[in-house]
């Protein structure tokens, strides 16, 4: 298994957007928390949710250059660049986080965990862009639980994806203060 730092240089090695950079790291601390949770292995579940976008910026360059398009590839091609850096359970998790481009389905908690943590977070940053001090500090449990219901908001945030946590025997509460904690705890790293 690799290490935190390892995976760090992994993902900077491969992903020069700032923002894809954060986005993947704050993944990786809600995967840490539900791996607590679930009893799973919380480094191996960092790792998955640190890597599980590996691949986007080389699938985005192929596409440009007439490759084919990125959702067709996108997880298989991480979970290719990850064979022997992860177990194999967690590049099950990495392609199914993408079960329509690579048709490989979620059925273990780690694959649930994924789709759920790779959404939620998103939903958790956009609600924390819009507090005064644009500050996770500022986001409660009660008003994440408040958006997720106001389809205007965030609109791109995939709800059904974030509702994959009830096969964790989470409910959607818990998911959203554990993500939310996990945000939390690394909010300078996010700059949020
Ligand atoms: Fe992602």
């Amino acid at each position: 298994m690799l290490t935190m730092k390892e995976g760090l240089t992994l993902l900077n090695e491969n992903i020069s957007n700032l923002n894809l950079r954060k986005h993947m790291v704050a993944v990786s601390a809600v995967m840490g928390k539900i791996a607590e949770l679930q009893g799973g292995d919380p480094a191996v579940w960092e790792a998955v949710g640190l890597l599980h976008d590996l691949d986007l910026e080389r699938l985005e360059q192929d596409e440009k250059a007439g490759g084919p398009p990125v959702m067709t590839r996108h997880g298989r091609v991480s979970a290719e660049m990850l064979r022997g850096v992860l177990p194999e359970e967690g590049l099950h998790a990495i392609m199914a986080h993408n079960e329509e481009g690579t048709g490989v389905k979620a059925e273990k908690p780690m694959d649930f965990a994924i789709v759920a943590s790779d959404t939620v977070s998103g939903l958790i940053i956009a609600a924390a862009l819009v507090m005064p001090h644009k500050a996770l500090a500022e986001v409660k449990t009660s008003s994440l639980r408040k958006r997720f219901n106001d389809s205007n908001f965030a609109r791109s945030v995939d709800r059904n994806r974030i509702m994959v946590c009830t096969k964790l025997s989470m409910t959607l509460e818990d998911f959203f203060s554990v993500s939310l904690e996990a945000l939390q705890s690394i909010s300078k790293d996010l700059g949020l």
